[in-house]
């Protein structure tokens, strides 16, 4: 089948090579011409485990190529998956103007009884809103389905060669039949295809989205309340995650969601809520914990060394919102290493893949950048973990205290044994869990809104 994937960004790099691995000829387009034209030299624009080798493989057989005419991929395509960016708006609310503007280049290009895939994240209501746009472009008959994308960045090849499932949201048997021969190879083993209307597709991505931020979130205030009552939030998290009904995923107590779906989409979702005066309240408090909890870092750095932290110096160990990627989109280290700045000190980070995209974007020449995670401790008042890359996971520890002037540790994924900092001789803060104290004994955390320890100074 002749596909076409209007934008190559994280989901439509990964979904058209997908499916040019899959047999299909695919035509990616974007109007991003750098980002094109990189690719076409075989550069990926992207850090994404195993996606090199597929591009590559796929660019080399001619299943797969790149171009920015998208009227040119439109004219040629059996099927058009629409995988351009669903940024938040001013209010919160997806804002559709990519979407649409592919609409309308669509509606101009298009042939008959090409069947149009919604792929990006968007309301309910956006299929319609495609099918009026290129309706009014064009006599041409066609087809519109949603088929939102559940891939996780870090592991989205495998997440979109072996599905959990695939939700498609159809009004036309023409339609649900192109959807299944395009995904036959990668249904082989069972995963369901689940078919509905379009209507439910597009919420169906919304509420899993929220779904999974609330179980975050419920985890983080667990935490805060564990710190408070002595109970350990790891311990929690295996206790009710070995319950089938609540099963162990997502239940990691940290600083808060970040990276570029769970954040918009839940104020979407909201933003959806309101528009049809239904309120959210779940989902509401979801966000403003999450809010809070992205300062969780910072307020335990602050309740240690006093709000000023002029002359002091700090590492950061990773950079992207998880392990696995290079996205730093709403990513927790950029609100620790922002407020850092704003209090005086001077930051050093590393990071496995995302050091790149934190000097071009998000952080230029704020900070610096160590060449190794080590680099970074050399003169240290103080450690933050913000993103739990394996490599960070067991230092070694005679490095580590070497080179830090202070050794002192705010983990913010829980990579370290208490008991076993403390036996090092670190003062070790994380999250939820018992807090090696600067005193060097275990105590109750009443660290964490800064109440208790706020009278200390920078000097520690
Ligand atoms: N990133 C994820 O993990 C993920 C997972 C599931 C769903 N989604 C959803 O998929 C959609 C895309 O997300 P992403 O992370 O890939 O975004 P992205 O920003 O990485 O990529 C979007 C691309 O679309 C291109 N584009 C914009 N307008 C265009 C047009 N008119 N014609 C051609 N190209 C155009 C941009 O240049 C960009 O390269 C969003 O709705 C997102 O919510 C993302």
């Amino acid at each position: 089948m002749e596909v076409t994937v209007i934008g190559t960004g994280y989901v439509g790099l990964v979904v058209g090579s997908c499916l040019a691995e899959g047999g299909n000829r695919v035509t990616c387009v974007d109007i991003d011409v750098d980002k094109i034209a990189r690719l076409n030299s075989g550069e990926i624009s992207i850090y994404e485990p195993g996606l090199d080798r597929l591009v590559s493989h796929n660019l080399a057989s001619g299943r797969l190529r790149f171009t920015t005419d998208v009227g040119e991929g439109v004219r040629t395509a059996d099927a058009i998956f629409i995988a351009v960016g669903t940024p938040p708006g001013e209010d919160g609310s997806a804002n559709l103007a990519f979407v649409l503007e592919a609409a309308r280049t669509i509606g101009d290009h298009i042939r008959p009884n090409t069947v149009v895939i919604m792929k990006s994240t968007v309301p309910v209501g956006t299929s319609e809103m495609v099918r009026s746009e290129i309706a009014s472009r064009t006599d041409t008959p066609f087809y519109v389905c949603s088929n939102p994308e559940f891939l996780k960045e870090g592991d989205a090849v495998g997440d979109f060669m072996y599905p959990d499932r695939v939700v498609c949201g159809v009004d036309a048997d023409e339609t649900r039949s192109r959807m299944e021969e395009i995904y036959e190879p990668f249904v082989r083993s069972g995963n369901p295809f689940i078919f509905m209307d379009i209507a439910s597709a597009e919420m169906t991505k919304y509420a899993a989205n929220s779904m999974l931020a609330t179980r975050i979130s419920f985890m983080n205030q667990i935490a805060e309340l564990c710190e408070r009552t002595g109970a350990d939030v790891e311990m929690v998290r295996r206790g009710i995650g070995s319950d089938k009904r609540i099963g162990p995923s997502f239940l990691y107590a940290g600083t808060g969601y970040g990276g570029s779906c769970f954040p918009k989409d839940i104020q979407a979702l909201m933003q959806t809520a309101d528009d049809f005066g239904v309120d959210l309240k779940v989902l509401r408090a979801v966000h403003e914990s999450n809010d809070r909890q992205k300062t969780v870092l910072i307020r335990k750095i602050q309740s240690r060394f006093g709000d000023d932290l002029s002359g002091m110096h700090f590492s950061v160990w990773g950079l992207a919102f998880k392990p696995e990627t290079d996205d730093m989109r709403a990513a927790p280290s950029l609100t620790v290493i922002n407020a850092l700045l704003e209090s005086g000190a001077t930051v050093c980070a590393h990071d496995p893949v995302a050091m790149n995209v934190a000097r071009e974007f998000h952080l230029k020449n704020t900070i610096d950048y160590g060449k190794d995670e080590y680099e970074t401790l050399i003169g240290s008042d103080g450690l933050i973990i913000t993103t739990e890359w394996l490599q960070y996971r067991r230092p070694d520890w005679s490095v580590v205290s070497k080179h830090m002037a202070r050794k002192i540790i705010f983990d913010g994924r829980n990579i370290f044994d208490p008991l076993r900092m403390e036996a090092l001789g670190f003062e070790y803060y994380s999250i939820g869990r018992y807090q090696v104290g600067s005193i060097g004994q275990r105590a109750r955390s009443d660290i964490n809104d800064g109440s208790s320890n706020s009278s200390r100074s920078n000097g520690g």
